[in-house]
């Protein structure tokens, strides 16, 4: 298949070329597409075909259900088979945004989207492209991040060209994201709610709307193997680049000691050696190649730099990466959800 490449700048929205994509995606084809957190790959949530094109692109496990992205909340209508009070005031709060909520679903959506659960994870997301793209489109469109599957999700089109040119029909390049990691996913069928997948929304900003908000148990430590996961997608290593990860936590001047102690032994060891830095200890580093994700005040800006970073190490064929550990607060918790996984829950107490 013929990957077609469509650059689109976002502060230009003269995107006359936009309807094309539009229309493939009406027609039964695969569009990726930037939005806020992450480039999606996109097919017409109503086709059973086209959906099943996801799955094989990404060559993505058929249990593992997507999300639902619409332009409007009347779009919601079809998809679910009701829509709660606490519903309505998380889409007033957050939508358009970085949330997807897991609500009933109808019987328009085919199992196939939902992995044959009777839930559907639907999201508005708020970037322009993304927006005006379901809207031309006028259908509701399935979207798993835009990776082959297990790869670290893409924040730029040019790893979504890495993972699936030839694969699908169109990937339009709107440039770097801003949020940089997935979503957050909030069961909102629970009582209370529970959020399956920490990301752009914090569980701070849900309490201050809901009061009291679950978390799974899951989130930090990976799923337990006599355990069903309430998310299928928590099951799966996810968000992994080629290299070994391997997270260090504790007191910050141990985390550094620890980390120096272990890239020097790698380097002894001529293992190419990548360090996950941030701004407070990046000097402090003398062996392997630092990259430095941003400052501990500015969880935003680590979280946008983290898969970013993870396919860079790719790219230089790095074998191990040493990630520093950040607090667990605010951004904080989707970004220890997605290092530990990356890391197989490789996890180093110092
Ligand atoms: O930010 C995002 O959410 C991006 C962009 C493209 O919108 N999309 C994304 O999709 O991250 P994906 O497929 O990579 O992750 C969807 C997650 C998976 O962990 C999946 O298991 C979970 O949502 N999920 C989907 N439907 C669900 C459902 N009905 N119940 C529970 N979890 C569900
Ligand atoms: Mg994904």
């Amino acid at each position: 298949m013929k990957t077609e490449i469509i650059k689109l700048d976002v502060n230009k929205p003269d995107w006359v070329r936009l309807d094309y994509a539009a229309e493939v995606l009406g027609n039964g084809g695969l569009v990726a597409f930037p939005t806020e957190t992450v480039y999606g790959l996109g097919a017409n949530a109503l086709d059973e075909k086209a959906v099943s094109g996801i799955f094989k692109a990404k060559g993505r496990p058929s249990d593992n259900p997507l999300i639902v992205h619409i332009s409007a909340v009347n779009e919601l209508d079809k998809l679910v088979s009701g829509i709660s009070k606490r519903g309505c005031m998380l889409m007033e709060e957050f939508w358009p945004g970085p949330l997807t909520l897991v609500m009933p679903k109808s019987d328009a959506v085919h199992g196939i989207v939902t992995a044959g659960l009777n839930t559907v994870a639907v999201r508005m997301p708020s970037h322009p492209i993304a927006l005006a793209l379901i809207k031309k489109a006028g259908i509701p469109v399935a979207a798993p991040s835009a990776n082959s599957s297990g790869r670290p999700s893409p924040t730029c089109a040019e790893h979504v060209i890495d993972d699936l040119s030839g694969k699908v029909d169109v990937i339009i390049d709107g440039g770097r994201v801003e949020v940089g990691l997935e979503s957050t996913v909030l069961d909102i069928i629970s009582e209370p709610p529970v959020i399956l997948r920490p990301g752009g929304v914090t569980l701070e900003q849900l309490r201050q709307l809901l009061g009291a908000v679950g978390t799974d148990p899951s989130l930090l430590t990976g799923v337990a193997g006599n355990v069903i996961p309430r998310s299928p997608g928590m099951k799966y290593r996810h968000y992994a680049p080629r290299a070994r990860v391997i997270v260090i936590e504790g007191h910050l001047d141990k985390v550094v000691e620890e980390i120096i102690r272990l890239s020097v032994k790698y380097e002894e060891e001529g293992v190419r050696t990548g360090i996950l830095a941030t701004d407070e200890t990046r000097e402090r580093y003398r062996t392997g190649e630092i990259v430095s994700l941003g400052s501990r005040n500015n969880p935003g800006t680590i979280a946008s730099n983290l898969f970013h970073s993870l396919r860079y190490f790719d790219d230089r064929d790095t074998e191990v990466i040493l990630a520093e550990a950040v607090e667990g607060e605010g951004m904080g918790l989707a970004i220890m959800n997605r290092l530990n996984k990356a890391s197989g829950y490789n996890i180093v107490r110092v």
